[in-house]
């Protein structure tokens, strides 16, 4: 079947999906889960290859890339197999994982060897007492060991780091963690805290935005502006001196939603147009549909993702200030 493009009401095409395989995770970061974190029940998650055939509909559409993410997706039992099998679908050009890196240590050799690229790994703090605070259960030295396994790997699209900026927890720190991707061969991204899911308290005290942290690093490195482009929203830094880049993703401080190229699927297979707003769409019925053939429900699914690209929203209007979590998902239900 040819490929026809997804495009929304606003002109944008859709060519990359992020596919949540799970909303189980074994970090509880206090920017994205409540301690007592309650997760949904395994018969509502997709199976592997309920999961397989969302992918290669969407490959049918035009999607070219992939983002396999949780929850932490290496929690997920034969992840490795799915990995490899909507890397051979035809029309992908782009695997890619983001992970908390806990379990790279066992998997990343196998990630690459089954054509995963690129590996994004979130790392909030080199300090491993402060590590643990932020992810609750989370070991520094164990992510650090799955960091250097994931560059042994010799992923071809490279092993970026993610790190939430939160005053008060880490926002003294951003620089050494600058250096530390840089010096081992990495871009950084520093992420806007995002008022998805109500973690118990207040974000506005926490929020620590690009527009504080871009003097702080520049007084530790030459950054000048990049027209670099990874297909996200992150806005690139050169660096001076470094192969590697500082990036920003500043949802509140600057939008990036009118080049959004991308819809996201829950472990559950609800397809969200928009990560900072409520609407969505069940895949399930067009899934699991009572008699349908394959061709059927091929079809179905097709049907709903072309529908559910007219309710794409022009943008989010997410205020990390407001009293209330307005998008009532955690990140790790959508997927980050
Ligand atoms: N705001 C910003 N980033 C978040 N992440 C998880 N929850 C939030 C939030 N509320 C990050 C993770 C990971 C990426 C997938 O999203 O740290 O790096
Ligand atoms: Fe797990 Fe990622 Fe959420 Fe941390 S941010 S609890 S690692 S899903």
């Amino acid at each position: 079947m040819s490929a026809l493009p997804l495009i929304d009401r606003y002109g944008r095409e859709i060519s990359y999906i992020r596919l949540s395989v799970t909303d189980r995770c074994d970090f509880r970061c206090q920017y994205c889960m409540p301690m007592n974190m309650r997760f949904l029940p395994k018969r509502d998650i997709l199976s592997l290859d309920e999961l397989l055939q969302v992918a290669r509909v969407f490959t049918t559409l035009g999607v070219k890339k992939v983002r396999i993410t949780g929850g932490e997706p290496l929690v997920r039992k034969n992840i490795v197999w799915l990995c490899e099998q909507i890397a051979a679908l035809d029309g992908v050009r782009e695997v890619a994982i983001t992970s908390n890196g806990s379990q790279l240590v066992k998997l990343a050799k196998e990630l690459a060897a089954a054509g995963v690229r690129r590996v994004n790994i979130s790392l909030d703090s080199l300090v491993p007492a402060r590590f643990r605070e932020l992810t609750r259960t989370g070991d520094l030295q164990q992510v650090l060991n799955g960091v250097d396994a994931a560059l042994a790997a010799g992923f071809p699209g490279g092993v970026k780091l993610n790190t939430v900026m939160m005053r008060g927890f880490n926002e003294d720190e951003l620089p050494t963690l600058a250096k530390f991707a840089l010096d081992n061969g990495m871009d950084i991204s520093f992420i806007e805290e995002m008022p998805l899911g109500d973690i118990g308290r207040w974000r506005g005290d926490t929020y620590y935005s690009a527009t504080e942290a871009m003097p702080q690093l520049q007084q530790h490195f030459d950054l000048t502006a990049s027209d670099y482009d990874s297909g996200g929203p992150a806005r690139y830094w050169q660096v001076a001196g470094r192969q590697n880049r500082i990036g920003f993703i500043t949802p509140h401080s600057h939008n990036f939603c009118s080049t959004c190229n991308r819809v996201r699927i829950t472990a559950t297979g609800e397809l969200y147009p928009c990560l900072g707003q409520n609407d969505a769409s069940d895949l399930k019925p067009a899934l699991r549909g009572e008699d349908s053939s394959r061709e059927t429900s091929d079809e179905a699914l097709r049907q709903l993702i072309m529908q559910v690209m007219q309710i794409k929203p022009k943008g989010h209007d997410f205020d990390v200030y407001a009293p209330d979590a307005k998008v009532i998902r955690f990140m790790s239900s959508t997927g980050g």
